[in-house]
């Protein structure tokens, strides 16, 4: 069946059920349009051997390990329907190293060069010349000669994701792989486990201790409800996960923000993704005793308290946006059905009265500031650098993240975030956001400081208030370096026809 010419441009949830979607989701490796979903995974970062025939015939050997779109949603609609678990998830991710590494030619991977021009400090961040290469000037990244995968002198090719929820099987499927690799004369550059960190009920944390991965740009019919009779969304609709109405902020993304035409094969069909893999460690103990302090310099007592991590990151520990209340316990907790509109000045220019502009979800989606700020007439542009992040917690710690803990209980180091992310572009989207939001002292508006959780490159002091939601005394207070980069890269989701046979 022909695709559409607008696949990429849709102005409405993709139905994978839809015989017009099955040719191009069967091509489609998964985790990209759908988080995989597993708690555990195996992360092998791989060094192809250095004969190409060998690299082609290993990575078609390993190719049909991949779980295709269309085959992780039908496991999706399994475990839905009967409880039945998915099996053993996984993507095969390369970089341009390691397309070289395969032999690919030089028109194909010219079909990767990026032309846009982006970001304060003219960006030269793209797929072809992987993350070392710019990542000081780019992204303030710590030199890349220290990094553990990566950098100089550790290059990778292939990343062999592995997602399971039983963790024994897991490791032997992961120890198979590894010999098939070590076998077929492959160096392995780093192995990384990551592991889901849970609530009570279930809600995904990281390691500071908040719910992660709740809002995304979202691509499928299943990830909402009440969707109007030809599928489009209407005021009715709402999200699948977590409920909340659509009024205040449309998680909808056509599928060109993570798609792209696969430049590997001659094949209508065929679309890839570019992905972008941080190893970032967490000094929990670090942060956690700054929350603390910025909620002394503050003045805040009792259930205020728990405001000055909320300020940091945006949402309370149990995900309430900042922005919409002034203590946690919202419901829902997880509301994602909000945006910035109600936290501006009299000229209705972004005021972070309720939730500082410096925040970490205000930097990385600023959900119409940039409108408010600048005077545009809609939010295109910024809702055009969204990521479709697909992280996991790594490391190990003697107690959970949401129990009650002396300070020596909370891990300084060997913990963290797997950051990973999916995006058409890695220049336009990933860098754009590290570089001129996150890191820019001057986003999204001049004297806000970088993104005390994630910034790199220095800051301007940061300014709290202790008031909520009015103008109040402001306290000046550094809060930041509490997560360090350890190495990663910029890799190509390719099309599984590319897989078989590359
Ligand atoms: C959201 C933590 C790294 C981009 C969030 C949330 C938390 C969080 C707690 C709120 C929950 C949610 O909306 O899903 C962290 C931690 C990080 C980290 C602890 C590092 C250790 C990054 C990086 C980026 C990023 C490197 C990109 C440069 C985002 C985005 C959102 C988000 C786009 C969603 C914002 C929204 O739509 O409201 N992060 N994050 N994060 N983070 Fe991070």
């Amino acid at each position: 069946m022909a695709i559409p010419a607008d696949l990429l441009t849709n102005a409405k949830p993709i139905d994978p059920a839809l015989p017009a979607h099955r040719e191009w989701l069967s091509k489609l490796q998964g985790n990209i349009l759908n988080g995989h979903g597993r708690d555990h995974t195996i992360n092998l970062f791989v060094r192809l051997p250095a004969d190409a025939d060998s690299a082609r015939t290993l990575l078609k050997a390993l190719a049909p390990m991949v779980t295709s779109a269309l085959r992780q949603e039908a496991e999706r609609h399994d475990f839905k329907a009967n409880g039945l678990p998915g099996r053993l998830f996984c993507n095969l991710l390369l970089t341009a190293h390691g397309l070289r590494a395969l032999g690919v030619n030089a028109d194909r991977l010219a079909k990767f060069t990026d032309l846009t021009v982006e970001g304060k400090t003219t960006l030269k961040a793209t797929f072809l010349s992987g993350m070392a290469e710019d990542a000081v000037s780019d992204l303030a990244d710590p030199d890349p000669a220290g990094w553990l995968f990566g950098g100089p002198g550790n290059p990778v090719d292939l990343l062999v994701l592995l997602g399971d929820d039983d963790v024994g099987e897991l490791g032997r499927r992961g120890r198979d792989v590894k010999d098939r690799l070590e076998a077929a004369d492959c160096e392995i550059a780093q192995v990384v486990r990551g592991s889901a960190l849970r609530t009570d009920t279930g809600e995904g944390i990281e390691h500071f201790g908040y719910v992660d991965g709740r809002s995304q740009p979202l691509f499928l019919t299943s990830d909402f409800t009440g969707l109007a009779e030809d599928g489009s969304i209407d005021p009715a609709t709402t999200q699948e996960a977590g409920g909340g109405g659509l009024n205040n902020w449309n998680p909808f993304a056509s599928l060109g923000l993570v798609l792209k035409s696969d430049p590997l094969v001659d094949d209508d069909a065929a679309f890839g993704s570019l992905f972008v893999f941080r190893k970032l460690e967490q000094n929990v103990r670090g942060f956690t005793i700054e929350e603390q302090r910025l909620a002394d310099s503050l003045g805040l007592k009792e259930r205020d308290r728990e405001r000055a991590g909320a300020m940091a990151v945006g949402r309370f520990r149990d995900g309430t946006p900042l922005v919409i209340s002034e203590f946690d316990g919202a419901s829902p907790p997880k509301e994602n059905d909000f945006n910035y509109g109600v936290d501006v000045n009299a000229e209705n220019r972004p005021a972070g009265r309720r939730c500082p502009l410096q925040a970490h979800i205000r930097k990385t989606n600023p959900r119409g500031d940039i409108r408010r700020r600048f005077g545009l007439p809609d939010d295109d542009a910024e809702r055009s650098r969204r990521i479709v992040r697909r992280g996991i917690p790594f490391g190990s710690r003697n107690r959970h993240p949401n129990a009650f803990q002396a300070l020596d209980d909370l891990p300084s180091d060997g913990v963290g975030l797997l950051f990973m992310c999916f995006q058409a572009s890695i220049r336009h989207q990933f860098a754009f956001m590290q570089n001129s939001w996150v890191n820019a002292n001057d986003f999204v508006t001049n004297g806000v400081g970088i993104d005390p959780v994630i910034g790199q490159g220095g800051s301007d002091p940061h300014r709290w208030q202790a008031a909520y939601g009015v103008d109040g005394a402001v306290v000046t207070h550094g809060f930041g370096g509490f997560v360090t980069m350890q190495g990663g890269d910029y890799f190509f989701a390719p099309s599984i026809p590319f897989l078989l046979n590359p």
